[in-house]
């Protein structure tokens, strides 16, 4: 029998999730946890170095993120520009500490991969910016009615995602550190269309 209607979904966001081929290796973890990090304001710790996928120590991760961003960019975007990687560094969660909620300025997309994975990491939380406007008592949550988003790394996996989207990151209630490498990219080449009064050369 056919069905007796259908719903489209309009204007997804999108969050990509790829493998990261051969795990998170041990000197790869070492590096990031042997890194200089700014001092502790009582959130997320980031890296003083903010290039380090540029680091020749992190060249194998830089190359599996380069993999990763080109599907993003022929499948998501479906550009020909390039789309590379500008700043990039790591953070840490100890127990307890959180990241604030805020998004990526001059950024396409935003990447992270996680370090640490597994168990009760926490989680990042992606929230919509389509403010909702009443509060109906929901009977079950769906990609229509739900603002947030959760995602719990369960193996060695990297995202991406356009970096409008505000995201944090709960406390991390382990006593286990929380490392994940964060990037931003933008694209080069010529945009827009001359005769549309809106072309950029990068
Ligand atoms: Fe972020």
């Amino acid at each position: 029998m056919q069905p007796d209607h259908q719903v489209l979904t309009l204007f997804p966001l999108p969050l990509y999730i790829g493998l990261i081929e051969g795990g998170i290796l041990p000197e790869e973890l070492a590096y990031a946890q042997n890194l200089a990090y700014d001092p502790n304001t009582g959130g997320n710790r980031s890296s003083s170095n903010h290039y380090v996928l540029h680091e020749p120590e992190m060249a194998r991760l830089r190359g599996i993120a380069e993999g990763h961003l080109n599907n993003f960019r022929q499948q998501i975007l479906a550009t020909d520009n390039e789309l590379y990687i500008t700043q990039s560094w790591t953070n840490r969660n100890a127990r307890g500490s959180h990241h604030h909620a805020h998004y990526h300025l001059n950024s396409i997309a935003s990447g992270v991969m996680y370090f640490t994975y597994g168990g009760e990491v926490p989680p990042i939380v992606f929230k919509s910016d389509r403010r909702p406007q009443i509060a109906p008592r929901q009977t079950a949550g769906n990609i229509f009615n739900s603002d947030t988003f959760s995602f719990r790394p369960q193996g060695p996996v990297m995202l991406i995602f356009p970096s409008y989207i505000d995201h944090s990151v709960v406390a991390n209630p382990n006593d286990e550190e929380r490392i994940s490498l964060a990037f931003n990219t933008f694209l080069r080449g010529d945009l827009g269309v001359e005769e549309r009064l809106n072309r950029l050369t990068l």
